[in-house]
């Protein structure tokens, strides 16, 4: 007798099998003929596994008649083909109760509470059908990060959580530190990191891109995929404190390259999750956002527009809108500008490219122009920006300069100066958010809902 998934259950080939399946009850529903109908769920699918429980059961009475959602079970049987909407069902021929749930207590037993609820109960709401399909298509995201670059020859490179350089630039950092707060030690009446862990002021990743740097830089295509941090006070439906973040880096690049390998691997993830997570995007389609197919399915058919920032910046300027935030060159775009641009506007996801350079950290080539930087971010609709990247500035002097631009020291970036100094070559990468894939994939609305424990200002419970 084989242990097999309730996915494997569900097949038509199961027909005939002695089978053993195990997991949780979703429903159960007695007939008048003396047997019950089971339905049930272990996470291998959205759909259940319909058992039929008859009465000759031995526990019939004692316990078949008790078993209610969440309470977990191993069955043996054999699978049969079913007369009802699915293909197959299992008559049981023992059920093992491993443990019941109190249906007054069990606070998933009435259906349908709203997201927001069911974020206070982050150690339940695996066990609703959205979760578990949020659950599967974030796994067949990741899975296919790995082989979209596997596959193209990218090593995978482990950069590291805990650093002591700051990205991004400007702060919003968390703080690593084995210091007592209530007895720091004080030098000149500042903190004196030298007496802290790592001898000096420790925080966690904002990107792994300046380490990735490094091994492009030797190795010629790596990427990074790992968690990222952000102690941002944002508490919008698209930040989170802690996300994954793949980051692509490619020695020869240049921010053409970066564009058109940014535009390959996002149409290979979406058109995965459209053929391997068939079920779980019909559901978010029936439940959550009906475009969602077919958007993913439109844009996987086309090219994505690239728009300079300049161009982008008249085009809002000519667009008649009410903007929050007044629109003129040199300005960050906020939100809503990036969503008029990829939602109204070019209604299809677009890549803004050559940003001032006053609005992008050190790192990024400074344009013949000298006012413009090639950074891109990709923007899709619903979700605003998806990616952030850029070719690197690989010219020693012009970097130096736009560290001390931005009052940063070349002394404590030596070694970064130093991948200009020996064999330099020209690079590009980019970062692209997990949550936001996901959540752009599945249209749910906000982030918090597509990780499984969401870390926000003020909220780290579980
Ligand atoms: O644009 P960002 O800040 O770029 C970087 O960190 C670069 N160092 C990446 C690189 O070039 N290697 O972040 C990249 C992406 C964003 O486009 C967004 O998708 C996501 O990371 N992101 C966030 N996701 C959730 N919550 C947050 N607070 C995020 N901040 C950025
Ligand atoms: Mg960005």
């Amino acid at each position: 007798m084989d242990r097999i998934s309730v996915k494997q259950a569900r097949q038509k080939g199961a027909i005939g099998r002695q089978v053993i399946v195990q997991g949780w009850i979703r429903t159960r529903r007695d007939s008048k003929g003396g047997f019950s109908f089971l339905e049930l769920n272990d996470g291998s699918s959205l759909g259940n596994l319909q058992i039929i429980a008859e009465a000759a059961l031995e526990n019939y009475e004692s316990e078949v008649k008790h078993l209610g959602a969440a309470s977990s079970v191993t069955i043996e049987g054999e699978v049969k083909a079913s007369g009802g909407k699915q293909a197959t069902e299992v008559l049981a021929k023992k059920i093992i109760v491993h443990g019941l749930a109190d249906p007054e207590a069990y606070p998933l037993q009435k259906k349908a509470h709203s997201l927001e609820k069911l974020r206070e109960w982050a150690h339940l709401r695996p066990r609703t059908n959205t979760f578990g399909a949020v659950t599967r298509v974030r796994n067949c995201v990741s899975r296919s990060i790995h082989n979209f670059y596997q596959e193209e020859g990218f090593l995978y490179i482990h950069t590291p959580i805990i650093t002591a350089s700051d990205c991004e630039g400007a702060g919003a950092m968390f703080r690593v530190s084995t210091l007592d707060p209530d007895k720091l030690p004080l030098k000149e009446g500042k903190v004196d990191s030298s007496q802290d862990f790592f001898g000096r002021p420790a925080y966690l990743t904002v990107s792994g891109q300046l380490n990735a740097e490094i091994f492009a830089c030797s190795l010629g295509k790596v990427y990074t995929f790992g968690p990222t941090f952000r102690a941002e006070n944002s508490n919008t439906s698209r930040h989170l404190a802690e996300f994954w973040m793949v980051e692509p880096e490619v020695a020869f690049n240049d921010l053409n390259d970066n564009m058109a390998l940014a535009e390959r691997f996002l149409k290979r993830l979406f058109s995965d999750a459209l053929s391997q997570c068939d079920e779980d995007m019909k559901f978010f389609a029936e439940h959550y956002d009906k475009e969602t197919i077919s958007t993913l399915e439109q844009i996987i058919a086309k090219e994505f527009i690239h728009c300079p920032y300049t161009e982008a910046v008249s085009i809002l300027e000519k667009s008649g809108e009410k903007f929050d935030f007044p629109v003129k060159w040199g300005i960050d775009l906020q939100s809503e500008h990036e969503r008029y641009l990829t939602e109204k506007h070019f209604k299809s996801p677009v890549i803004l490219f050559d940003y001032p350079r006053t609005l992008k950290p050190f790192y990024m080539r400074v344009n013949d122009d000298g006012k413009t930087v090639r950074a891109m971010d990709v923007l899709v609709p619903k979700v605003g920006e998806i990616i952030g990247g850029s070719q690197r500035e690989e010219r020693l002097d012009v970097l130096t300069q736009r560290m001390g631009e931005q009052h940063l020291r070349p002394e404590d970036y030596w070694w970064y100066c130093d991948l200009r100094r020996f064999g330099t070559v020209p690079h590009a990468g980019f970062g692209l958010g997990l949550e936001r894939a996901v959540q752009f994939i599945t249209g749910m609305q906000n982030i918090r809902d597509v990780i499984p424990f969401p870390r926000t200002p003020g909220s780290a419970e579980f």
